[in-house]
């Protein structure tokens, strides 16, 4: 395996007082999926714009494709494609003139590059659509669009920043698909931060959870999911009093609440705990409304390790992501 990035305590003070990266290291390897997960706040983009050279680390370093990102930024830059989360597309272009326009950015002879923009619009279904107005695109095609903008110069290296924010389940799906597709038949790495835990699970082959600009843990997703040794157990009642009685019950590694009447209930193993459950339900006379049982997922590893729910969003990132959404509908 080889590395293509490896940082060294980078860190990110803003104004000698925000710690928004803090003693980063990380080591992705070549042809990876690496995802970073995070609340809001955690220091995602700020730890991407240091790796694309767009704002100086405070401190340490990283190697990108084997460029410094202090000393030789120009060079990472070649080396890398970047799609930020906001639409950079100009509507007022076709698609095709976007992609050529950006192509014009760098020196790509004009022959090669108009064989990569061909090659790029198949990969991602948009030959049909490359010669009209972007203005006239869908939500899922402009994100196509932003994704092989990222491509024009044959980057080693792709960084995605929520790739599939404010787009429908459906089209988020085929995005996955044509994210993979690229992975494998270019041959990137692709860097990718996500506020959706399914986008990680689905897409990324390892992935790094990160809170208040440090890594709490890195794993692939199936090992961090193993990583807690725990089934959940969630519970409804129709009152409050019932959900509070059911906190008393035995067994339980840990006991929290999940919403009106709900408890959440994390056990070693659930097939052992349940006909223990079904006694103390008996016993104190409570009537379930909802009873479900899960194996870990990505969601709880996140809860487990930053102590947060991610979908409970801040009204400042609900805000961004609705002006985004607003954008992708135009
Ligand atoms: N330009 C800036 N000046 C000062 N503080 C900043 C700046 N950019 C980010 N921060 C702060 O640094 C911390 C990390 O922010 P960052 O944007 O990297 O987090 P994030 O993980 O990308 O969050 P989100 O999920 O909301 O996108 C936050 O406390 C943020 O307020
Ligand atoms: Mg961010």
């Amino acid at each position: 395996m080889t590395v293509i990035i490896e940082t060294r305590d980078l860190t990110k003070i803003y104004g000698g007082k925000v710690k928004a990266v803090d003693r980063l290291n990380l080591t992705i390897n070549e042809g990876e999926i690496y995802g970073l997960l995070g609340p809001n706040g955690a220091g995602k983009t700020t730890t991407i714009n240091m790796l694309i050279t767009r704002i100086a680390p405070t401190s340490g370093t990283a190697v990108v494709a084997g460029y410094d990102i202090v000393r030789d930024s120009m060079n990472v830059r070649r080396s890398i494609g970047v799609v930020p989360q906001d639409l950079t597309a100009d509507e007022d272009l076709t698609g095709r003139e976007n992609l050529v326009m950006v192509g014009s950015f760098y020196d790509v002879p004009k022959s090669a590059l108009h064989e990569r923009i061909e090659k790029l619009l198949d990969l991602v279904d948009l030959r049909d659509a490359a010669d009209r107005y972007v203005r006239g695109y869908s939500g899922g095609m402009r994100k196509r669009l932003e994704l092989i903008v990222g491509l024009v110069n044959d980057p080693k290296i792709l960084f995605l920043d929520e790739p599939t924010l404010g787009l429908d389940v459906q089209t988020r799906t085929q995005m996955w698909n044509y994210v993979r597709e690229i992975q494998k038949k270019l041959d990137v790495t692709v860097i990718l931060t996500s506020h959706y835990l399914e986008e990680i699970d689905a897409l990324a082959d390892r992935v790094s959870i990160i809170d208040h600009g440090k890594i709490l843990v890195t794993g692939t997703p199936s090992e961090l999911k193993s990583s807690l040794q725990g089934d959940i157990i969630t519970i409804s009642f129709k009152s409050q009093e019932e959900a509070d009685q059911m906190k008393k019950m035995p067994d339980a590694v840990s006991i929290s609440e999940s919403g009106p009447n709900t408890i959440r209930i994390k056990v070693t193993n659930a097939d052992k705990v349940l006909p223990e459950m079904i006694k103390f339900l008996s016993i104190n006379d409570l009537s379930p409304t909802r009873l479900n049982v899960q194996k870990p997922s990505l969601d709880d590893v996140f809860l487990e390790y930053t102590g947060k729910d991610i979908r409970s969003e801040d009204p400042l990132d609900a805000r961004k992501q609705m002006m985004t959404m607003r954008r992708l509908r135009k």
